[in-house]
């Protein structure tokens, strides 16, 4: 079946649920191929933005019948009671169950489903609510290619996607494209804190300081340089660029970057236990 006829079904209709489903709207999905679930009757309202033929409904159960693909994208905390009032699948149904949920491992999943099902667990990212996220997917062996195919058509329908193999290395991901977007939004705060210090109105400040990460962003996206070439093409010999680098280019900052990535990994194995 082409994956543009899929029945997918969301359990929560929030940001992560609405960037994706906006994203598969785009993309051509059919509106009434899509069911989302969720109490909030302005959440469901909003689901309805984007595609007036999106089925939405206040019952979990109904947007998981008959669904090929299911999107659990409720908070983690509340993930072990979702899945537990959850109907059985009716026999003969085999959805692949596509989690978003941070730190809820496939061990979880599989003990809160029951065996056999094929799940894929999806770490995404805060840029995919504008279609520019970077989502990772481990799946279960139980989960067949066509499945794998499935989840990756609804994760890339919120920006980019990889694979791992080892669920081991999420936590790692977390740490890098998870919770990357906040660092790159505290650097664009300082430089917009450090442009109003050097006597910048606030409001040019903070354009400068936004525009330019953005521009940076658009750059790295399009062009094939590595990133120390990009760099380089921006710095010449005795210049601007040249005297800050040379005061960032200073162990203690990728000391201090690195140790930030390292708490986040940290962090996350810690949550992963507790989940
Ligand atoms: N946002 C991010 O940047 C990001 C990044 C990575 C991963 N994630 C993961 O994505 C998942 C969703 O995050 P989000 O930011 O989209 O959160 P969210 O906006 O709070 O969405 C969760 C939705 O689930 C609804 N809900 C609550 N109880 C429910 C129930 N029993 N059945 C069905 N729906 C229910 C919530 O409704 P109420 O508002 O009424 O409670 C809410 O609309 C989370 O597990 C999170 O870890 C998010």
């Amino acid at each position: 079946m082409a994956n543009r006829n899929l029945t997918i079904g969301f359990v929560g209709g929030g940001h992560m649920a609405h960037a994706i489903i906006c994203g598969l709207i785009r993309a051509g999905h059919a509106a009434e191929r899509l069911c989302v679930a969720d109490p909030d009757p302005q959440q469901r309202e909003r689901i309805l933005t984007a595609g007036a033929q999106i089925r939405i409904t206040g019952d979990n159960d109904t947007a998981v019948a008959n669904a090929d693909v299911v999107v659990l994208a409720v908070k983690p905390q509340i993930m072990g009671s979702v899945i537990a009032a959850l109907a059985t699948p009716a026999a003969g149904q085999s959805p692949v169950f596509v989690s978003i949920a941070a730190g809820i491992t496939i061990d979880t999943l599989q003990r809160l489903l029951g065996n056999g099902h094929a799940i894929v667990r999806i770490m995404p990212n805060q840029p995919a609510l504008v279609g520019a996220g970077m989502s990772v997917l481990v799946a279960t062996p139980a989960t067949s290619d066509a499945q794998r195919n499935q989840a990756q058509y609804v994760a890339g329908a919120a920006g980019d996607t990889a694979w791992i193999d080892d669920e081991a290395l999420m936590d790692a991901v977390t740490a890098v494209s998870g919770s990357g977007p906040a660092y790159f939004y505290l650097f664009m705060e300082i430089i917009e804190a450090c442009a109003r210090d050097m006597g910048l109105p606030a409001d040019l400040a903070r354009q400068l300081a936004r525009q330019t990460g953005y521009g940076a962003g658009r750059v790295v996206a399009e062009s094939d340089l590595e990133l120390d070439a990009l760099r380089a093409s921006v710095t010449s010999k005795g210049g601007t660029t040249a005297a800050a680098i040379g005061v960032l280019e200073n162990p203690e900052f990728r000391a201090i970057v690195a140790r930030a990535l390292l708490a986040a990994r940290d962090r996350s194995i810690e949550l992963g236990k507790t989940s």
